[in-house]
């Protein structure tokens, strides 16, 4: 009997994560041998022997998340475009002894936007709340939708402009501070790339940037609602989405690049629901 395939998520804190939950369905879902781990990595601990070592012991493939997205693009060899232009890396993979960088949280929120929600976004107007990795990692990919605008806000307005000018000249890409957002239309579609929700904030947002038709898309996910989609809600919007959607399908991309099978993603982000609407009802009859 062959080796089980060895793949593992690096990040601080990972206790939480689901991807375990995910990668286990597609494997079982597409038939491969393999195993997802969490390997809790404080700060000071992530360094390029550590991923070395993981693949000298038989890894097959690493997903990286927060804190390290940004430092594991400083010590893979090499970076795919998409990883080159979000600055950040989020899958990694060995070849011929060189470890490849590669990001594909920008292709996951694109897949979720335009294939699991359906949007139409026909030259949209988008408002990015949020200049951080987050938001870099994802303009790339929204400004290949050719968006009529792109107007990327922040608390912080220097990083909104520093953002929007390295991504001038792909696109209508423009910035503005949070009170600086005077749209003459509401937009159709707001993303919340912010972590403001960490702390039950939402960025102060322009009343007229938003119509019952604007899709709001919070990158953040939890069980129930989400400081920015509870603020969509009360304003009567229709479309309203968290980032679950974006994590099972950057998964599935990552599952691609290491696998070379594209898993069916619907089930698993319908799993993913029943499992966060169950752990809610939990926590419901525990408070
Ligand atoms: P990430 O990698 O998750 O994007 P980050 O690089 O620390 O993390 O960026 C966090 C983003 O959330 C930033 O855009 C930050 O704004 P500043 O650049 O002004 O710091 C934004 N943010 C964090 N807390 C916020 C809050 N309470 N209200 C509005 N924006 C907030």
């Amino acid at each position: 009997m062959g080796r089980t395939d060895s793949y593992a998520l690096f990040g601080y804190p990972v206790y939480h994560s689901w991807s375990p939950f995910i990668h286990g369905l597609f494997a079982r879902q597409t038939g491969q041998d393999m195993m997802y781990r969490l390997h809790e990595t404080p700060p000071d601990q992530f360094r390029r022997d550590l991923l070395e070592f993981f693949f000298e012991q038989g890894g097959c493939g690493a997903n990286i998340t927060l804190p390290h997205k940004r430092a594991a693009a400083e010590i893979v060899n090499e970076l795919t475009p998409r990883a080159q232009l979000a600055d950040a890396v989020n899958t990694v993979l060995r070849r011929d002894g060189e470890l490849i960088g590669d990001n594909t949280d920008g292709v996951g929120l694109v897949t979720d936007l335009t294939q699991n929600l359906r949007l139409n976004l026909t030259s949209p107007r988008i408002l990015m709340l949020g200049a951080g990795g987050a938001a870099r990692g994802a303009i790339g990919p929204l400004l290949e939708l050719k968006p009529s605008t792109l107007v990327i806000a922040n608390r912080t307005a220097k990083r909104a402009i520093e953002l929007a000018d390295e991504f001038s000249g792909r696109g209508e890409v423009s910035c503005a501070a949070f009170d600086g957002v005077e749209p003459l239309e509401p937009f159709d579609l707001i993303i919340n790339a912010t972590s403001a929700s960490l702390k039950g904030e939402v960025p102060p947002i322009h009343s007229g940037a938003v119509d019952r038709d604007t899709a709001c898309y919070d990158m953040a996910y939890g069980i129930g609602e989400t400081p920015f989609t509870q603020w969509a809600r009360d304003r009567g919007v229709r479309n309203v989405a968290q980032g679950w959607g974006m994590l099972v399908e950057q998964a599935a991309e990552a599952f691609f690049v290491w696998r070379g099978v594209h898993p069916q993603t619907p089930p698993v982000l319908e799993a993913l629901h029943a499992r966060a609407t169950y752990l809610a009802a939990v926590a419901r009859t525990r408070s």
